[in-house]
Protein backbone atom coordinates (compact mmCIF):
# COMPACT_ATOMS: atom_id res chain seq x y z
CA UNK A 1 0.00 0.00 0.00
CA UNK A 2 1.07 3.33 -0.77
CA UNK A 3 2.30 5.96 2.01
CA UNK A 4 -0.41 8.61 0.72
CA UNK A 5 -3.21 5.74 1.34
CA UNK A 6 -2.08 4.86 4.88
CA UNK A 7 -2.12 8.14 5.72
CA UNK A 8 -5.60 8.97 4.41
CA UNK A 9 -6.95 5.78 6.65
CA UNK A 10 -5.07 7.04 9.54
CA UNK A 11 -7.02 10.17 8.96
CA UNK A 12 -10.41 8.29 8.48
CA UNK A 13 -9.96 6.50 11.17
CA UNK A 14 -9.16 9.63 13.52
CA UNK A 15 -11.70 11.69 12.86
CA UNK A 16 -13.84 10.01 14.85
CA UNK A 17 -16.90 12.40 13.35
CA UNK A 18 -16.48 10.63 10.41
CA UNK A 19 -17.39 7.51 11.95
CA UNK A 20 -19.65 7.98 14.52
CA UNK A 21 -22.77 7.20 14.14
CA UNK A 22 -25.67 9.90 14.45
CA UNK A 23 -27.08 7.58 16.97
CA UNK A 24 -23.87 8.37 18.98
CA UNK A 25 -23.89 12.56 18.07
CA UNK A 26 -27.49 12.41 19.15
CA UNK A 27 -26.56 11.16 22.81
CA UNK A 28 -23.71 13.69 23.01
CA UNK A 29 -26.15 16.75 22.12
CA UNK A 30 -28.96 15.18 24.70
CA UNK A 31 -25.68 14.88 27.50
CA UNK A 32 -24.49 18.74 26.48
CA UNK A 33 -27.97 20.27 26.07
CA UNK A 34 -30.47 18.65 28.02
CA UNK A 35 -29.72 18.86 31.56
CA UNK A 36 -29.42 22.47 31.65
CA UNK A 37 -32.49 23.54 32.61
CA UNK A 38 -33.97 20.48 34.45
CA UNK A 39 -32.51 16.71 35.33
CA UNK A 40 -31.65 14.42 32.20
CA UNK A 41 -35.22 13.14 30.95
CA UNK A 42 -35.78 9.45 31.00
CA UNK A 43 -36.03 8.48 26.95
CA UNK A 44 -37.79 5.97 27.52
CA UNK A 45 -41.13 7.70 29.53
CA UNK A 46 -41.95 9.18 26.23
CA UNK A 47 -42.64 7.69 22.97
CA UNK A 48 -41.71 8.90 19.67
CA UNK A 49 -43.87 11.12 18.80
CA UNK A 50 -44.09 12.74 22.31
CA UNK A 51 -40.10 13.61 21.89
CA UNK A 52 -40.74 15.02 18.15
CA UNK A 53 -43.16 17.29 20.12
CA UNK A 54 -41.16 17.95 23.16
CA UNK A 55 -37.90 18.76 21.50
CA UNK A 56 -39.55 21.71 19.28
CA UNK A 57 -41.02 22.41 22.69
CA UNK A 58 -37.19 22.44 24.13
CA UNK A 59 -36.27 24.53 21.10
CA UNK A 60 -38.54 27.05 21.73
CA UNK A 61 -37.60 27.43 25.30
CA UNK A 62 -33.83 27.87 24.43
CA UNK A 63 -34.45 30.82 22.05
CA UNK A 64 -37.01 32.60 24.53
CA UNK A 65 -33.73 32.53 27.24
CA UNK A 66 -31.89 33.83 24.74
CA UNK A 67 -29.68 30.66 24.88
CA UNK A 68 -28.45 28.87 21.62
CA UNK A 69 -31.26 26.95 20.35
CA UNK A 70 -30.28 23.44 19.15
CA UNK A 71 -30.36 23.60 15.07
CA UNK A 72 -33.07 21.68 13.56
CA UNK A 73 -30.07 19.01 12.96
CA UNK A 74 -29.56 18.85 16.00
CA UNK A 75 -32.73 18.22 16.98
CA UNK A 76 -32.93 15.70 14.53
CA UNK A 77 -30.14 14.02 16.08
CA UNK A 78 -31.11 13.77 19.34
CA UNK A 79 -34.66 12.63 18.23
CA UNK A 80 -32.68 10.27 16.29
CA UNK A 81 -31.06 9.06 19.97
CA UNK A 82 -34.64 9.31 21.89
CA UNK A 83 -36.43 7.55 19.35
CA UNK A 84 -34.44 4.49 19.94
CA UNK A 85 -34.46 4.37 23.37
CA UNK A 86 -38.21 5.52 23.69
CA UNK A 87 -40.74 3.29 25.08
C1 LIG B 1 -33.94 26.54 28.14
C2 LIG B 1 -33.98 25.56 29.19
C3 LIG B 1 -34.28 24.13 28.74
C4 LIG B 1 -33.48 23.29 28.02
C5 LIG B 1 -32.09 23.58 27.47
C6 LIG B 1 -34.20 22.04 27.89
N1 LIG B 1 -35.40 22.13 28.54
FE1 LIG B 1 -36.72 20.62 28.83
N2 LIG B 1 -37.91 21.86 29.95
C7 LIG B 1 -37.65 23.20 30.21
C8 LIG B 1 -38.72 23.73 31.04
C9 LIG B 1 -38.80 25.18 31.54
C10 LIG B 1 -39.62 22.67 31.26
C11 LIG B 1 -40.92 22.68 32.07
C12 LIG B 1 -40.69 22.80 33.54
C13 LIG B 1 -39.91 21.66 34.11
O1 LIG B 1 -40.29 20.48 33.92
O2 LIG B 1 -38.86 21.90 34.77
C14 LIG B 1 -39.08 21.50 30.58
C15 LIG B 1 -39.67 20.24 30.58
C16 LIG B 1 -39.20 19.16 29.89
C17 LIG B 1 -39.87 17.87 29.84
C18 LIG B 1 -41.19 17.50 30.56
C19 LIG B 1 -42.34 17.65 29.60
C20 LIG B 1 -42.73 19.08 29.34
O3 LIG B 1 -42.77 19.49 28.18
O4 LIG B 1 -43.00 19.84 30.31
C21 LIG B 1 -39.13 17.07 29.04
C22 LIG B 1 -39.43 15.63 28.64
C23 LIG B 1 -37.98 17.84 28.59
N3 LIG B 1 -38.05 19.09 29.14
C24 LIG B 1 -36.99 17.38 27.73
C25 LIG B 1 -35.90 18.14 27.28
C26 LIG B 1 -34.93 17.67 26.32
C27 LIG B 1 -34.96 16.33 25.62
C28 LIG B 1 -34.03 18.67 26.17
C29 LIG B 1 -32.82 18.70 25.22
C30 LIG B 1 -33.16 18.80 23.82
C31 LIG B 1 -34.43 19.76 27.04
N4 LIG B 1 -35.57 19.39 27.68
C32 LIG B 1 -33.73 20.95 27.18
C33 LIG B 1 -36.55 23.90 29.80
C34 LIG B 1 -35.48 23.40 29.07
Amino acid sequence: MKLKNIFILFLIASNSSVMAEPIDEGKEIFLNRCGMCHKYPEPSALNATQWKFVLKKMQKRMEFLKMVPLTDEENEKVYEYLRRMSK
